[in-house]
């Protein structure tokens, strides 16, 4: 069976999308990473890539302005021309509208770095800290409209300790995030994980 195409999307330091890229070494992986896009063009990730001989595309939303629509329609553009299958969000800080979303429904992966649904949205090692959780983790999940909210692949946990403050529950959440998300990338290009897609206007196809 041919090697899934992927796209990772980042916006930063580009950690999950490097323990992608690692993965995809393997002989045995279902998936190549064909693209990393950027939203940002100084993106410390972006640079990571290149070394990696990855072929990168910044799509700057900044260029865009206000027009959410024409970002989006450049992000897509981008993936359907470098004939990509599989997107991984991996730290990309942009909202995605429901029209991107259910173009790629059943196809594209977040990873977000807390035990969904506990604590949607940013900030989550201080308001797990906060929250005095016993359990603090990583999901990786499906991208539907409602941000953060799509069917769960992959989960793992570790256990607040007394001293912990954000940084250290973020290096060891990260840890996680970095072993679960290759995982569940595996599992979507095995085609062991799947969603009911969703045509344009929401229903199913
Ligand atoms: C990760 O914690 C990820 O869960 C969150 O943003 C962070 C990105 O880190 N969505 P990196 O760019 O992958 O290092």
């Amino acid at each position: 069976m041919s090697k899934k195409r992927v796209a990772v999307l980042i916006s930063g330091r580009g950690s999950n999308m490097t323990a992608l890229i690692e993965a995809a070494k393997a002989s045995d992986y279902p998936a190549e990473i064909a693209l990393v896009i950027s939203n940002r063009p100084e993106a410390p990730g972006l640079t990571r890539a290149r070394e990696e001989g990855i072929t990168t595309a910044v799509v700057d939303h900044k260029l865009f302005g206000e027009d959410g629509e024409a970002f989006e329609r450049a992000l897509d553009a981008a993936l359907v021309a470098h004939r990509i299958d599989l997107v991984c969000l991996a730290g990309f800080m942009r909202l995605l509208s429901p029209w991107l979303v259910q173009r790629w429904s059943g196809k594209m992966l977040n990873i977000h770095p807390a035990l969904l649904p506990q604590f949607k949205g940013l900030h989550t090692h201080r308001r797990a800290l906060e929250a005095g959780v016993k359990r603090h983790g990583a999901t990786v999940h499906f991208v539907v409209p409602e941000v953060d909210a799509g069917p769960i692949v992959e989960q793992d946990s570790i256990a607040v300790r007394g001293g912990d403050t954000e940084d250290t529950l973020a290096a060891r959440v990260l840890e996680i995030e970095h072993r679960i998300y290759p995982r569940a990338l595996r599992a979507l290009a095995e085609g062991r994980v799947g969603i009911a897609s969703l045509g344009e206007d929401g229903r199913k196809r």
